[in-house]
């Protein structure tokens, strides 16, 4: 993809990854993009690279603009590999008077790249450099989601470079947010906070708050994957002060894998039970539903239901799985439920059940278990069981 102009003399020279669909366990059905970007100023300066096999892409945009060797500043605001896989051949033939990064930044791209004498030049919340028109200024990020990770906001531009926030992995031929369907880019942005940013949400709280304090004027944030925002920089700001406050809505998912469909027979039953309380309600089997897009649908659902048969006095695989994950990603303020069925030991219930109150899942009702395959009344206390989940759901909005 052929550079853009994103204001006067500064470009997206990214590269556009169509092919990836599976980002550490994320799915990336639609692909994704990293984005960097290009300040042709009195010292011109790079902001952030790209993966390693988009080495050629990204030179090639760069030489549309300028010889590469001519470069003077590199910026780089996160090392994780999509954003610096470049560096070690991409970073000698550019070879820059300076690297500005955070001071866990430095330690990142050696601990990576065990290069102790490139032109590290350290910097911290609050400090600017000057690269003639424009300034840039840096803010921290420490854990969001790296310890290096750090934005660059150039004032003269009211444009914030903002790294991995406000990203999201969809591959386009559009660069902006006007120029895509704006339902589709949310959902996209919804996935990738649920997916990467959710257990990190107190401390997306804390940088809201203190960019608000700052008084920053923006009128565009460029994140280092996806659609840069232009025309929606306020949505996206709302979007991540709800997400990060991890508000729900009446809205329960039942998240399954079934043997011989017993399980399943009971998920149904529960889900009419959320039903006849006013509650939506998604099946999601998992032999159908990936994990990252079951954290997408859980980002505002205010119950998670866990349903698995037993097997090997255990829980299915697939549960275990998407329960690891889920974990991980910490949702909180969340009602939880686990059912099964089971043939003779029974012992996935209350597996899943202990990882559910391990992450502080508020459980209304023990879980529900069924000797093989359910009976009209084992339905029925299904019914009732989803009944009280949801009672327990309305009580919380
Ligand atoms: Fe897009 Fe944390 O890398």
């Amino acid at each position: 993809m052929a550079p853009v102009e994103l204001k006067e003399d500064l470009y997206w020279v990214g590269a556009v990854d169509w092919r990836i669909r599976d980002f550490h366990g994320y799915s990336t059905k639609k692909g994704s993009t990293y984005n960097a970007f290009l300040a042709m100023d009195e010292k011109i300066t790079l902001f952030d690279t790209v993966k390693k096999p988009f080495l050629s892409d990204y030179l090639h945009n760069i030489r549309r603009i300028t010889d590469p060797a001519k470069i003077d500043y590199l910026i780089v605001n996160h090392v994780e590999m999509d954003h610096s896989g470049w560096l070690p051949e991409g970073g000698g033939l550019v070879k820059p008077e300076k690297i500005f990064c955070s001071a866990m930044g430095k330690k990142a791209m050696v601990d990576h790249f065990h290069m102790e004498d490139w032109p590290y030049e350290v910097v911290k919340t609050g400090d600017t450099i000057r690269l003639g028109r424009r300034s840039v200024q840096f803010i921290e990020t420490r854990m969001l989601h790296w310890p290096d990770s750090m934005f660059s906001y150039i004032p003269e531009d009211r444009l914030l470079i903002s790294s991995d926030a406000f990203g999201q992995h969809w591959a386009t031929t559009e660069r902006f947010d006007d120029e895509v369907d704006v339902s589709e880019l949310f959902m996209h942005a919804a996935k990738y906070y649920g997916n990467i940013l959710l257990l990190y949400s107190p401390l997306v709280q804390k940088l809201l708050q203190s960019v608000g304090e700052m008084g920053i004027a923006l009128d565009m944030i460029a994140p280092d994957h996806g659609l840069i925002w232009r025309s929606h920089p306020g949505k996206i700001l709302e979007a991540y002060d709800r997400w990060s406050r991890q508000e729900t809505k009446p809205k329960a998912l039942i998240v399954y894998d079934t043997m011989w469909h017993s399980t399943e027979m009971m998920a149904k039953a529960i889900l009419d039970g959320l039903v006849q309380e006013g509650i939506s309600c998604q099946l999601l089997d998992l032999q159908g539903n990936h994990r990252s897009d079951v954290m997408t649908e859980a980002l505002d659902a205010k119950a998670l239901i866990f349903g698995s048969s037993t097997l090997n006095n255990g829980m299915l695989p697939r549960v275990a799985d998407m329960l690891c994950y889920m974990k991980g990603l910490r949702p909180a303020n969340r009602i939880g439920g686990a059912f099964g069925s089971y043939g003779w030991s029974g012992e996935a219930v209350k597996q899943i059940q202990a990882v559910l109150e391990e992450a502080k899942f508020q459980i209304v009702d023990p879980g529900i278990s069924v000797k093989y395959v359910p009976a009209h009344e084992d339905l029925r206390k299904c019914i009732e069981w989803g009944r009280k989940i949801g009672r327990a759901v309305r009580e919380t909005q």
